[in-house]
C-alpha cells in the first residue's frame, strides 16, 4: 500500500472521558494507524465546551482547542462526534456530511431517534456514518451485524447492552442489597451518574435495542418504538426468588422478528443460570444473537468507560479514513424490509408471579383456575413458608409462554381472589 496519500484531517468533537482516549489512542498509535490507514491521520481540533477548563488529557496543543464545533467539523475530512445528546451534536454531524466528512460517532440516543435523517444526509454526501461504540462499549457487534451475518437471516437478539444496570443487578445479586444502595455503590465507583435515571430506567438500553433492530431486521425502528421498564420496580425479594429457582435477573434489550413484524422490548427479567448471559457480571455487556444458519453467537466485554469505548471508536476511524483513501464507502442504511414495529402486547413470554396466599386447602385450585380462565398455562407452581406471618404462604407460579396481553387480565384477575394477600412480584422469564 502507497503511503503517499495526504493525510486525513481528523476532527474530534467532545474530549470526556471517550474523546480524550481517542485523542491519546490517535497520537501514540500514529504510525501504526497510518500504516493500516495508507496514510496519515492528522489532528486538526478538538471541539469542547469550555476552552478554558483543564482537560483530563495532557500534552495536547492548546492551539487544536476550539468551542465552535460545528465550525471544526466543516474544517475536516472525518469528524468523531463524542459529545453526546441531541444538539450541538446533530448540528455538527450534518454540518460535517454538508462538507464532504465522513462521521464517526457513539451517540446511541442520537442515532435512535434521529437515524434516517443522518443516513439521509451522509448518503446524500457520498461519505460514511460509522457507529460501532454506540452499543456495546468496545465489542465489536453493529459491524457483525451490518458485515459478517449479512449473508445470514438474524431473528432474535437479546442483549445486556446497560453495565451500570448489570453492575447493580449483580450487586443485589451477590450482597442481598437492595436498589438504592447498590446504585449509591455504583455511583462512589463512577459507574453510575450522579444522576442514574438514563441507565436505570432503561432509556439507554432503549436506545442500543433500537439500533439493533433497525441494523438486525433492516427496517427503521426508533427509541419511541422499543417498549421500556427500568429496574427501579426490582426489589431484594424478586432478586431473592430469582435465585431460589435458578434464575438471576437481568435488565435486558430484546428485539425479535416475527412473520408480520419486529418486536423491540426493554426490561428486567429472569435469565436461567444456565443461559450464557447469567453469566455476565458486574458492569460487563454482552450480546447473544440468535440466526437462521449461524445458530447462537455471544459477543462480550467492555460496554463503557474510556479506553474500551475508544478502541471501538478509533477502528471506525480507520475503516472509514481507509475508505477516504480508496474513495470508497461503507454499507449504508437498510430498510428494504421496512417491517411494522409491533406493540410489547405481541410478544409471547413466560411469567413468574410471586403471591402471598392464605395457607389453607383450595387456594392452589382457585389461583391455577383463575390463571386457566385467561388461557395462560401454568408450567410450574411452588409453596414455601410464608415469610409473611402465621396462615399465610409464598406461591410462585411460573406460566408457559403467554401473550404479554394475557398477563395483566391474569395478574388482576388472581389479585382479586379472596385467597390472595398480595401480589408481590411478577416478572418475565426470557432466556430459554
Ligand atoms: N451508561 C452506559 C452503561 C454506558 O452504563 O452501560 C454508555 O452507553
Amino acid at each position: 500500500m502507497s503511503l503517499n496519500h495526504r493525510p486525513i484531517d481528523v476532527a474530534v468533537l467532545g474530549c470526556g472521558t471517550v474523546g480524550s482516549e481517542v485523542v491519546r489512542l490517535v497520537q501514540a498509535s500514529a504510525a501504526d494507524l497510518r500504516s493500516r490507514v495508507g496514510a496519515p491521520l492528522a489532528l486538526v481540533g478538538v471541539a469542547v465546551k469550555d476552552v478554558t477548563a483543564p482537560l483530563a488529557l495532557a500534552g495536547l496543543d492548546p492551539a487544536l482547542l476550539t468551542e465552535d464545533a460545528v465550525g471544526l467539523a466543516r474544517r475536516a475530512d472525518v469528524v468523531v462526534e463524542l459529545i453526546g445528546g441531541i444538539e450541538p451534536a446533530r448540528s455538527a454531524i450534518l454540518a460535517a456530511f454538508e462538507s464532504g466528512a465522513s462521521v464517526v460517532t457513539a451517540n446511541k440516543a442520537l442515532l435512535a431517534s434521529h437515524g434516517p435523517e443522518l443516513y439521509g444526509a451522509a448518503e446524500r454526501a457520498g461519505v460514511d456514518l460509522y457507529f460501532e461504540a454506540s452499543v456495546g462499549g468496545a465489542i465489536p457487534i453493529l459491524r457483525p451485524i451490518r458485515e459478517s451475518l449479512a449473508g445470514d437471516t438474524i431473528t432474535r437478539i437479546l442483549g445486556i447492552v446497560n453495565g451500570t444496570t448489570n453492575y447493580v443487578l449483580d450487586r443485589m445479586t451477590g450482597e442481598g442489597l437492595e436498589l438504592d444502595d447498590a446504585v449509591r455503590q455504583a455511583q462512589e465507583l463512577g459507574y453510575a451518574e450522579a444522576d442514574p435515571t438514563a441507565d436505570v430506567e432503561g432509556f439507554d438500553a432503549a436506545s442500543k435495542a433500537a439500533i439493533l433492530a433497525s441494523l438486525a431486521f433492516h427496517t427503521r425502528i426508533s427509541a419511541d418504538d422499543v417498549y421500556r421498564e427500568g429496574i427501579s420496580g426490582v426489589s431484594r425479594a424478586d432478586v431473592a426468588a430469582a435465585s431460589a429457582t435458578g434464575h438471576v435477573i437481568k435488565l435486558l434489550a430484546i428485539v425479535e422478528r416475527r412473520a408480520d413484524g419486529v418486536i423491540a422490548r426493554v426490561h428486567p427479567a429472569l435469565v436461567p443460570l444456565e443461559h450464557p448471559l447469567a453469566s455476565v457480571r458486574g458492569a460487563f455487556n454482552a450480546i447473544y444473537v440468535e440466526a437462521e444458519a449461524a445458530g447462537e453467537l455471544m459477543f462480550y466485554g467492555r460496554g463503557a468507560g474510556g479506553r474500551p469505548t475508544a478502541s471501538a471508536v478509533v477502528g471506525d476511524l480507520v475503516t472509514v479514513a481507509r475508505h477516504k483513501v480508496s474513495a470508497t464507502l461503507g454499507p449504508g442504511e437498510s430498510t428494504y424490509l421496512s417491517l411494522p414495529a409491533l406493540p410489547v402486547t405481541a410478544a409471547l413470554t413466560r411469567f413468574q408471579i410471586r403471591l402471598v396466599v392464605k395457607d389453607q386447602p383450595g387456594v392452589l385450585a382457585a389461583v391455577s383456575r383463575v390463571i386457566a380462565d385467561e388461557g395462560v398455562s401454568i408450567e410450574a407452581v411452588r409453596q414455601t413458608p410464608g415469610s409473611h406471618g402465621a396462615g399465610l404462604a409464598d406461591l410462585t407460579v411460573v406460566t408457559h409462554r403467554a401473550a404479554e396481553g394475557a398477563l395483566a387480565k391474569t395478574v388482576a384477575a388472581v389479585a382479586g381472589l379472596d385467597v390472595v394477600a398480595e401480589v408481590a412480584g411478577v416478572l418475565r422469564v426470557e432466556g430459554d
